[in-house]
């Protein structure tokens, strides 16, 4: 049986096919139920038991090997096909065009914020070690903080990871970079969460990182005022409560006034007239010494937003999981020119 299968893998391996006719022919010749090796199967069912796990290997390739020799056979000749057909580049677009996910369109608006105060983008892998996510950042190695953050390990390896978030870019660029470093780094995150209209295991964040001499705690503040009022209207007014993170310190959370009800109290602020929209403070001088930047001579703040947050503030979203369903009704109605 053995042999019988060589043969066919060199018969397969010679097939060719000008229409998709003669294709499906030969996928009915070798594949179908009453196919070649179909018939194959039926046989091994006879053969001695000791000889099953060798051929029954060699019998599951042959079958792979079929399946996707046919179907790149289809493929060529149904290219080979509607490429004849001229098409014409210059036609105007009939039907609907299309428009920007809302994360994007809100990313790139806070890309552009910050491009006015000089931030540039940088990004980082989303498949990360410890040291990038965790332990250049001050998190100690049993710290109840690496647990809340809920975290995928790949393959078990505690070393190799998906990013529970951006903050990691913080150390490639300090890596890479020297002060002054004034950038943003838009990207995706993941966590172990249950997903619900609050909360995803894919989402979305913003980091920032400003890095010079005598870089202050005003300079952070007035730096998320600007971003705030450009995002959300020149009558929002921020809040900053004190927080903590292990690579910042002081750590604060920053609120804006509710936009929906202008600070009077609803549902979506719960009735305090102000939401959360990102943690930030001044950067460890843990983390700049483990990154090689003398904590004597420069100081930092540093921030972190989920953009899903922000569009659904922005744009009175009130179920996350609308991000990601690709529903066209609800992804047509944004339309954005960045
Ligand atoms: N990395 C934090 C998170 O995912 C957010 C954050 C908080 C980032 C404070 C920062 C920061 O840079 O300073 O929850």
């Amino acid at each position: 049986m053995i042999e019988k299968i060589k043969r066919l893998h060199e018969d397969i391996k010679n097939l060719s096919a000008k229409t998709a006719e003669e294709a499906e022919a030969l996928r009915i010749k070798y594949l179908s139920k009453k196919g070649i090796i179909n018939a194959l199967f039926d046989e091994f069912k006879t053969i001695p038991s000791e000889q099953k796990r060798l051929v029954g290997k060699d019998l599951n390739l042959l079958k792979n090997f079929a399946n996707e020799k046919i179907q790149a056979l289809k493929n060529t000749v149904s290219t080979k096909e509607t490429g004849n057909i001229d098409i014409d580049l210059q036609l105007p677009v009939s039907g609907k065009i299309g428009s920007r996910h809302p994360l994007s369109i809100v990313r790139n608006e806070i890309i552009e914020i910050f491009n006015h105060l000089g931030f540039n983008v940088s990004e980082g892998p989303e498949i990360e070690d410890d040291w990038h996510v965790f332990s250049a950042l001050n998190f100690p190695p049993e710290h109840p903080a690496r647990d809340m953050q809920d975290t995928f390990f790949i393959n078990n390896n505690p070393d190799i990871l998906l990013r529970t978030h951006t903050s990691s870019v913080q150390v490639r660029v300090m890596d890479n970079e020297n002060p002054p470093i004034r950038t943003i780094s838009p990207g995706r995150v993941y966590r172990n969460e249950a997903i619900s209209a609050r909360a995803h295991c894919i989402f979305h964040q913003v980091e920032g990182l400003y890095i010079d001499h005598n870089v202050s705690f005003a300079d952070l503040k007035q730096t998320l005022l600007y971003f705030a009022k450009e995002m959300f209207g020149e009558e929002t007014k921020i809040r900053l409560r004190p927080s903590y993170f292990p690579f910042t310190e002081p750590s604060a959370e920053m609120d804006i006034s509710c936009k929906l009800c202008g600070g009077k109290g609803c549902n979506v602020c719960k009735y305090t007239g102000w939401v959360e929209i990102l943690g930030c403070g001044m950067v460890d001088p843990n983390v700049l010494d483990s990154n090689n930047i003398d904590s004597k001579e420069y100081t930092g703040f540093a921030f972190g937003m989920g953009i899903e947050r922000i569009a659904m503030l922005k744009y009175g979203i009130n179920d996350l999981r609308l991000f990601f369903e690709n529903n066209m009704e609800f992804l047509s109605q944004f339309k954005g020119n960045l």
